[in-house]
């Protein structure tokens, strides 16, 4: 399957580009997915120019490794090309849904009153949404926006537990709306590059782990699935992705998948710091 691109999309991959590569790449309008199950998460591997297939988070490199402009603007193109097929991915179906999450999921999200809104926010996650490493607060940006929802909905409702939110999150201004709008803010954020990292003593083994047992849902440059709720794991701090390794493996996060929970039950110690480490260090795919 490939994705097409809408006229704005084209619009936004054209304002995207850099400088002179405009005519070439305005005929790109279409993604070449590498595999037709992974259709839905075009982010994945694409095709470039000679032929090969490259997980998306590697295109970045690729482009800085000195290649022609004619071929840097293409790998730029079929990267952002497929970015924006992502990002425009299909939106979770809320037809089975209700209550709060399907209200938020429904409301189209203002980033202008989300940026507003997520001042109360800032204490905690910095105005960036980076995080804070060391108080185990994660980065919000470039989260998507469902899964944005789909967390703080199950923080309101006690479904995660999260004692150092709940109060804000239990004040009465607080809304479906406003969540739709927050989250659309965050996920437009730029992803800061410098999340803190684990000790990098176990990498093979963390990818050998993560490849087998988390690619499928959270895909494998980490880039989660904005309709089904997967989030993205990529360059998210290594000390709180370790943190909720413990919580879902405990079972005291409340919302976790079940699937990913058995999956994890097993994990030595040494296993879940390897996959942690492993994920923190996945470059952030490129929005
Ligand atoms: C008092 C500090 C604090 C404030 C204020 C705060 N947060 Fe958080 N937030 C946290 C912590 C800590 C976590 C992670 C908790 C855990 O380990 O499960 C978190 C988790 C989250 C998550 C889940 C992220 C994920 O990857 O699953 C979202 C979304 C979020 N916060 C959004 C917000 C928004 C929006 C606001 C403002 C309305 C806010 N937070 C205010 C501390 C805070
Ligand atoms: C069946 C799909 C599935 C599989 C497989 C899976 N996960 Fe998840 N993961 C989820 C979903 C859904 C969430 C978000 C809500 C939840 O369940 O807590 C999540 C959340 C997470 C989070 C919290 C992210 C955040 O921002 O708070 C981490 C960390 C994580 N997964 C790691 C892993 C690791 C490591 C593996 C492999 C050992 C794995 N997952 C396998 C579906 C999956």
């Amino acid at each position: 399957m490939r994705p097409a691109l809408n006229e704005q999309a084209l619009r936004q991959l054209k304002a995207a580009l850099p400088a002179g590569c405009r005519m070439a790449c305005a005929s790109s309008r279409t993604c070449e997915v590498g595999r037709p199950e992974m259709a839905e998460s075009p982010s994945q591997s694409i095709r470039v120019l000679d032929g090969t297939m490259q997980p998306a988070g590697v295109h970045t490199a690729i482009a800085t490794h000195a290649m022609t402009p004619k071929r840097l603007c293409l790998v730029t193109a079929l990267a952002t090309c497929c970015q924006l097929a992502w990002a425009a991915s299909p939106a979770p179906d809320t037809s089975t849904l209700s209550g709060e999450l399907k209200t938020a999921l429904e409301a189209t999200g203002d980033a202008e009153r989300g940026k507003a809104a997520f001042d109360d926010c800032t204490g905690c996650h910095r105005k960036d949404a980076g995080g804070r490493p060391l108080a185990t607060v994660p980065r919000l940006a470039g989260q998507h926006a469902s899964v944005v929802v789909k967390q703080l909905v199950d923080i309101r409702s006690g479904l995660r537990q999260n004692p150092r939110m709940k109060p804000l999150m239990a004040e009465p201004g607080i809304n479906a709306q406003m969540l739709a709008d927050i989250a659309v803010y965050v996920q437009g954020l730029p992803v800061p590059r410098n999340p803190t990292l684990g000790p990098g003593r176990d990498l093979a083994l963390g990818k050998a782990l993560f490849d087998k047992d988390c690619a499928a849902c959270h895909g494998a440059a980490g880039e989660g699935r904005a309709e089904r709720f997967y989030p993205m794991v990529a360059a998210q701090h290594f000390g709180y992705l370790r943190r909720e390794l413990d919580l879902i493996r405990n079972g005291e996060r409340g919302n976790s998948n079940p699937e990913m929970a058995s999956l994890i039950k097993p994990y030595s110690a040494a296993e879940l710091q390897a996959v942690a480490d492993h994920m923190s260090r996945l470059p952030p795919p490129v929005r």
